[in-house]
């Protein structure tokens, strides 16, 4: 079954963003672009939201966020109940935010990494799996 995957950027990420879709796209996953589609400056938390909104709608299973440290993107998804988004900046942690936190959402930080890297990240990210066990019991802590 085709899996749907959503993607959002503000302003800083939306360069690689366009090459993620294409990538992805390549590799035939079905891609809902949740914006922003210029390079004039944004406010980033408007495109998180969209894409939450887009996973807790059942819309697309999983997404990846981009903003210029990746910390808005981040801070502001996991605003939302049951939404886990991961920063990763390099390969291992790109497989650990799926392996130990099972996070729907890959936020990278797009100023800080080479396209190469995050492009390295999101291969790492969806091609792992969530191991359970501890980390469940951890996951399941997580809201106070
Ligand atoms: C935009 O200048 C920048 O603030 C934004 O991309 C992001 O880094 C915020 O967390």
């Amino acid at each position: 079954m085709c899996v749907k995957i959503g993607l959002c950027s503000d302003h800083a990420g939306l360069d690689y963003k366009a090459k993620l879709i294409k990538k992805l796209e390549k590799k035939g996953f079905e891609v809902v672009d949740y914006g922003t589609s210029s390079h004039e400056s944004c406010d980033y938390c408007d495109f998180a939201h969209a894409l939450a909104h887009g996973i807790e709608s059942g819309e697309v299973e999983k997404g990846i966020a981009l903003c210029g440290t990746g910390n808005g993107m981040a801070i502001t998804l996991n605003h939302h109940h049951g939404l886990r988004a991961g920063l990763a900046w390099n390969v291992e942690v790109g497989k650990l935010i799926k392996e130990h936190n099972n996070a729907q959402v890959l936020v990278l930080p797009a100023r800080f990494v080479s396209y190469r890297m995050a492009s390295a990240i999101t291969e790492a990210w969806l091609e792992s799996e969530f191991e359970g066990g501890r980390h469940l019991r951890r996951i399941e802590k997580i809201e106070p």
